[in-house]
């Protein structure tokens, strides 16, 4: 199985077009040790031709664009693609903008939650992606599902689970107490696996918490991939860039008591990266402390254009 990273930042990605914060500045004027990156998307291939995308950020076409594994082929006919289908872990922006990149009637597969494909059929700018050509399918939390899409079965299979985080921000409604009116579906994870090879890894950019039914799933992975959005819950309060602590956006943190560090430090994870990550998080300054502290604890920082072979 072979797996790039397309996008490892947060929304806004890194740098965040109307932000100067300190990463975002230093990121912009080249300092050293400050690398950019685009919205959070990773691709996975089981046989090196056939590729899904897991979310499809709204830097998408620059993606494409920057990857030749998913280019069309020369030799594939006028129009081609080697991308069969996308998989959606939740409603974000971040998540589903770049399906407006995949018009132009190529045939592909759209996997979400029940949830998540409400909110497509929602909103029907998405119906540029003609459903007689890009058929969306539900992907049942729980069950592993056999990816296929453009005629082709992808050799992937992917099983959904919901994990405690919230519904898109635009979608907010009603009280804390009700989690904004989120519900089950809303924030998912998923395991992606290569039968044909017998490898697996998980995918999980978007978290509130680790509870014991996340950690249980995990224990033993060959490879996670996980939300890295913020290193301290408050920090975009205390960089004064907004008034909400990671908590309140879905997220947890990198670092503390309650932080995916100590979570997953047990569970015997041979690699861990972030993914998701937020523009003003320290872990972006490759100089940084905080990146020596997740480093030391065995983490990765991820970045565009990564590859991993499994
Ligand atoms: C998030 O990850 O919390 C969202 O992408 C925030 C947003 O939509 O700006
Ligand atoms: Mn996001
Ligand atoms: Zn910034």
């Amino acid at each position: 199985m072979l797996i790039r990273i397309l996008g490892a930042a947060a929304g806004g990605g890194f740098p965040q077009w109307n932000c100067s914060c300190r990463n975002c500045a230093d990121v912009r004027a080249g300092k050293p040790g400050f690398r950019a990156r685009t919205q959070c998307s990773l691709a996975v291939s089981a046989n090196g031709s056939d590729w899904v995308l897991l979310n499809t950020a709204p830097d998408l076409r620059q993606q494409i664009n920057e990857t030749p594994e998913l280019g069309a082929r020369a030799d594939g006919g006028l129009r081609n693609s080697p991308v069969k289908a996308a998989v959606l872990t939740g409603g974000d922006v971040d998540f589903i903008a770049g399906l407006l990149n995949l018009r132009e009637l190529q045939p592909f597969s759209v996997y979400g939650s029940a949830r998540v494909l409400a909110t497509l059929a929602d909103n029907s700018v998405f119906n540029v992606l003609d459903s007689s050509v890009v058929p969306r399918r539900e992907l049942p939390l729980g069950t592993a599902t056999p990816i296929e899409g453009g005629g082709r079965d992808t050799g992937l299979v992917v099983e959904a689970f919901a994990v405690p985080g919230k519904i898109a921000l635009y979608l907010e409604s009603g009280a804390s107490s009700d989690n904004y009116g989120s519900r089950e579906g809303d924030a998912i994870g998923l395991k992606v696996s290569a039968p044909a090879s017998g490898k697996s890894f998980f995918y999980v950019p978007g978290c509130a918490v680790v509870d014991p039914e996340l950690a249980a799933r995990l224990k033993g992975a060959a490879l996670v991939f996980f939300d890295g959005t913020l290193y301290t819950d408050e920090e975009m309060i205390r960089q004064g860039l907004m008034q909400k602590t990671g908590q309140r956006m879905g997220h947890i943190s990198i670092s503390g008591p309650e932080g995916s560090i100590d979570a997953l430090a047990p569970l015997g994870v041979k690699r861990k990266i972030y993914v998701h990550i937020n523009n003003s998080n320290p872990v972006l300054d490759e100089n940084s402390p905080e990146r020596r502290a997740t480093e030391a604890a065995g983490w990765e920082v991820g970045l565009d254009g990564m590859e991993i072979r499994l």
